[in-house]
């Protein structure tokens, strides 16, 4: 009997030791970027991210269920503006790319993961129509993986969501495989924090959480991104960087919607809430400005907070700051329609029958991205209550049917005349390229929700802050 526990503990141990030495294989490759790394989900996030590892020297297989985008990438177009085609070309193949190779190989071909070392998942993660987590994007995903999971490969769920994400819902789907997290396959959770568009931080600069499901499973997650990033930021688990991650976003929801707030205060009270947060922010220390608009935009900062609101009903915990700053920064469009409603009735003029013109239609400056703007909401209300919209945007010249809007609307150009016919332009995004003295001067009504004609001196009288 004991011989043959002694037998069963020397093959136990030739195992593990066999299982360390394939981790520290894997390990070193990932480290010298002989890899081969798949990332899932070609859009804002995985985009950047795939160049960034292309450019450092590892073969990226990139996966998009979109196949007009991987046609795009094919052809050697960018389907984002500040993503250069110019970037993407020298990195582009029309082949897969072997381990040891570099370059991106866009594809649809789900067939080409058991090819990859590391899968990494760029996914988005929205809202149902009850602002419910929908996972259905992870869930197909994971689903999709497992068909084709093998033993050694990493799995990194990068797209936003609630603690519990990685080591539940998306282990529990790749281990309908019979094969275990930590020990046949690493997971982890990293999350992104790209910030589109600004040129002072991109994918390689930005420290990247990770936090694995073991703390194996975390080595393998951090040689992968150290091979080609600055800083990695380890954390425990994977449930700390994905609470981690929600907690920045919502630190950014809940200070939009204090300055939302004061700034609807100060306007009554004749106040100018820019001046004053400017004021308040030469102090070095204990304070982070932060600045009022006419609602929150894009795909993280609306939505993510509410991945754990959700979560937190589990608790029986109800989440009253998300809650708030999701209501105040709702109610902003309306807010701003309010007051351009009662400047015209100032003037003597109604909205319904009123020429807008709205300036932005993308939720950030000199961004192309339309989603969850609050300029569409803007659009959707001065359309029900009668006004006559036009709208203006450099970077998107058509507005494409989204979940909520489909307002067939493309850009008119901003010439003098365009400006006359309007009875009021409304600035709902600060794009850097407008000349603002221009729009001032041709225009007979500016609503400037972000303080973008801060600059303009002439014309003055014109300009109502909302
Ligand atoms: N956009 C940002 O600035 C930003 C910043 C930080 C984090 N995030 C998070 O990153 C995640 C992705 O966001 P995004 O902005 O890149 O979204 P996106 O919509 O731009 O891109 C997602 C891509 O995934 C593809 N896709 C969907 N299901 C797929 C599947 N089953 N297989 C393959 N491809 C699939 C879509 O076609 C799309 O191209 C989200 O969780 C988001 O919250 C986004």
């Amino acid at each position: 009997m004991r011989k043959r526990w002694l037998e069963w503990a020397k093959i136990a141990m030739v195992g593990r030791l066999e299982g360390e030495k394939t981790v520290m294989e894997l390990v070193e490759r990932l480290r010298s970027r002989r890899g081969v790394v798949g990332i899932i989900g070609l859009g804002y996030v995985g985009l950047p991210l795939a160049a960034t590892f292309a450019e450092g020297n590892f073969a990226v297989v990139g996966f998009d269920i979109d196949t007009a985008k991987v046609d795009e990438l094919r052809a050697g177009r960018s389907y984002i503006r500040h993503i250069a085609a110019a970037r993407l070309a020298p990195l582009l193949r029309s082949v897969p790319v072997e381990a040891g190779q570099s370059g991106f190989y866009p594809t649809s071909d789900y067939g080409l993961l058991p090819h990859c070392d590391a899968i990494l998942i760029c996914v988005p993660t929205p809202l149902t129509e009850n602002r419910e987590p929908d996972l259905s994007y992870v869930t197909s995903t994971a689903e999709a993986i497992a068909r084709y999971l093998r033993r050694g490969q990493l799995v990194v769920l990068e797209s936003t969501t609630y603690p519990g994400t990685t080591d539940e819902v998306l282990r529990g789907i790749l281990e309908t495989t019979g094969l275990q997290a930590g020990t046949d396959f690493h997971l982890a959770f990293s999350p992104e924090r790209e910030d589109p568009n600004n040129p002072q931080y991109s994918t390689r600069t930005i420290p990247k959480l990770v936090g694995g499901y073991t703390r194996q499973c975390g080595e393998v997650a951090a040689a992968l991104y150290g091979a080609i990033l600055e800083t990695i930021v380890p954390v425990s688990s994977a449930r700390v960087a994905e609470a981690a991650k929600l907690l920045e976003n919502i630190y950014r929801s809940v200070n939009i919607a204090l300055v939302n707030e004061l700034k609807m205060l100060f306007d009554r009270m004749d106040l100018d809430v820019w001046e004053i947060i400017d004021a308040a922010a030469t102090k070095p220390f204990g304070f982070t400005p932060f600045y009022p608009g006419p609602g929150l935009g894009g795909h993280c900062i609306p939505i993510d907070p509410f991945y754990l609101t959700w979560k937190a009903r589990q608790y029986e915990l109800t989440t009253r700051f998300i809650e708030l700053a999701g209501e105040i920064n709702h109610a902003m469009p309306g807010f701003v329609v309010q007051k351009l409603m009662d400047v015209l009735n100032e003037r003597q003029r109604s909205l319904k029958g009123a020429r807008v013109l709205v300036l932005g239609v993308a939720y950030k400056r000199d961004l192309d991205d339309t989603r969850e703007s609050p300029a569409l909401k803007i659009i959707d209300l001065l359309l029900r209550k009668g006004a006559d919209v036009v709208y203006h945007d450099p970077y998107v010249p058509v507005l494409k049917p989204s979940r909520h809007y489909d307002f067939n609307l493309h850009s008119v150009p901003l010439t003098s005349e365009e400006l006359r016919r309007s009875d009021a332009v409304l600035v709902a995004t600060d794009h850097a390229g407008i000349d603002y003295d221009f729009l001032v001067e041709h225009s007979p009504l500016v609503i400037d929700t972000r303080n973008a004609t801060r600059r303009v001196t002439a014309g003055r009288a014109k300009i109502v802050r909302a």
